[in-house]
């Protein structure tokens, strides 16, 4: 695909990244680790990984606003535009080295996200999207699953840890949506989760208390690959209120619901 240069400046940015990640993921157990709240933990890889796409990105546009997981929100000059990064999606995993984890970056122009990079490095996965102009993982072009039966169709998830109050919503969704599927996945980084339903591989994905890091980058790229993705309450805001469905189109109408109770 022929990306933009703000989608060729996010590609660098996300590999840049992902080489310190790697590097520090072979040595994980050196890393200096603390908690952020109960469960929430953050690491010298993610800051690392912060400051350099940070630098990149903001070295190329430094007219754009910036919001980070692990350094906060900034406004630019151009109040239009700005970068939404969570430099390591799945740290738990990260952490406990398991191979699920990724960089993602979202780029909102007027409330809107216009571009998205989700990169898997310990599996070279690049999940990219730009309005109008389709997904792809490394240079494949990306289409939802085709599934259309309850019962045959998988879905991922997040479970609330370290004492969340969303355990009691969720612990309902299961309830009422295990029986009516194949099955539920807790892989553990959402950005990745929502790739996988853009790529087919799962046939949709909720969760609640989300950030707006965690799912701008897999806004776009779900959506140009076909996806439907709607906030659980509708008409809110996905980015400000973090609390996610999303599906291909004909799982969508019977998913939803139950996630909507
Ligand atoms: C987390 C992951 C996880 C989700 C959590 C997020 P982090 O992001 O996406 O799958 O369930 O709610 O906070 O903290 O690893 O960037
Ligand atoms: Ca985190
Ligand atoms: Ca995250
Ligand atoms: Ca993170």
């Amino acid at each position: 695909m022929q990306g933009s240069a703000n989608l060729n400046l996010m590609i660098k940015a996300a590999r840049k990244a992902g080489r310190s990640l790697v590097k520090d993921f072979r040595e994980v157990e050196n890393l200096q680790v603390s908690m952020k709240g109960a469960g929430d933990f953050v690491s010298k890889a993610d800051i690392a990984a912060e400051g350099i796409i940070r630098e990149e990105l903001m070295n190329g546009r430094p007219n754009y606003g910036w919001l980070g997981e692990e350094g906060g929100g900034e406004p630019g000059k151009d109040p239009t535009r700005r970068w939404i990064v969570d430099p390591l999606d799945g740290t738990t995993n990260f952490l406990h080295g398991l191979p699920h984890w990724a960089v993602s970056i979202g780029l909102e122009h007027k409330g809107e996200i216009v571009a998205g990079v989700i990169y898997d490095p310990a599996k070279d996965e690049m999940f990219v999207a730009e309005k109008g102009q389709g997904a792809f993982m490394n240079e494949t072009r990306l289409r939802v699953s085709a599934r259309t039966k309850m019962i045959e169709a998988i879905f991922a998830t997040g479970l609330p840890f370290g004492g969340r109050s969303d355990l009691p919503e969720t612990l309902q969704d299961l309830a009422r949506l295990l029986p009516a599927c194949a099955g539920v996945r807790r892989w553990g980084a959402a950005a990745l989760d929502l790739a996988y339903v853009a790529a087919g591989r799962y046939d949709g994905f909720w969760e609640r208390r989300l950030h707006a890091w965690d799912v701008a980058a897999g806004l776009v790229i779900l959506r140009e690959a076909g996806g439907l993705v709607e906030a659980i309450t509708p008409g809110e805001d996905i980015l400000s209120s973090g609390e996610i469905v999303a599906a291909n189109e004909a799982i969508f109408d019977k998913f939803a619901p139950i996630i909507r109770g």
